[in-house]
């Protein structure tokens, strides 16, 4: 996962200080973004803008992330060839959960962009443009569940190079901005400081 997110944390609240969770920072700042409202955290990861989310009292929160270890589990002895698959994002997001006090969100791992729009009031996506053919398809799902539902997006983005020049980057509205710890400066290229941003495909 090449994220600037770690595969674990623990209390968000007590961690914001070092954390770099953008998304789920303006979210803690701003909770009545989320009040009461039915939220899809889209590549979800660790699960930390859905426990945000959740913290900030809204209704209804999915978690979805696509991110699983496939394995073969080889029972010689039976000669039975047995695969497993381990979600890793669900499993790192109930134990996240867990770990905030937190009855955890339902985790989906199929991929829903270009699915069916449900009806969601708010979509998140935290640091999920990174690779430019994710980036169009996700461009165009979110028209769609926008057109289809009003639904309100809100992106959070270190500034990678695929964000900044894709087409969608002059469609954003800025809300906030984060320092990037040092430490998490020298792991990620020299990038400084991370984003929130809102979808604003009528500008
Ligand atoms: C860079 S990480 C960001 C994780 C988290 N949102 C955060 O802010 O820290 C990107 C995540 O997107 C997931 N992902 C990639 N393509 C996806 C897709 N089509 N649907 C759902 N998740 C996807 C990856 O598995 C990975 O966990």
């Amino acid at each position: 996962m090449s994220c600037l997110c770690k595969t674990t944390f623990q209390d968000i609240e007590a961690n914001r200080q070092t954390e770099v969770f953008v998304a789920q920072l303006y979210l803690l700042d701003h909770p009545e973004v989320c009040r009461g409202k039915t939220v899809l955290d889209l590549g979800c990861g660790c699960g930390a803008s859905s426990i945000a989310a959740k913290l900030s009292s809204a209704a209804h929160v999915v978690a979805n992330d696509i991110d699983t270890e496939a394995g073969q589990l080889i029972l010689e002895e039976k000669e039975l060839n047995t695969s497993f698959c381990v979600k890793v994002a669900a499993v790192a997001t109930h134990m996240n959960s867990e770990l905030n006090g937190l009855e955890p969100p339902v985790c989906l791992t199929d991929n829903m962009i270009g699915s069916q729009p449900e009806g969601f009031d708010l979509i998140l996506l935290g640091d999920m443009f990174y690779d430019e053919a994710l980036a169009t398809s996700l461009h165009s799902w979110l028209d769609c569940c926008i057109e289809n539902h009003g639904t309100k997006v809100l992106i959070g983005d270190p500034g990678r190079a695929q964000f900044e020049e894709h087409g969608i980057r002059r469609l954003l509205r800025q809300l906030a901005q984060f320092e990037l710890p040092e430490s998490v400066r020298a792991e990620n290229y020299g990038l400084t400081c991370s984003s929130v941003w809102c979808y604003r495909p009528e500008l």
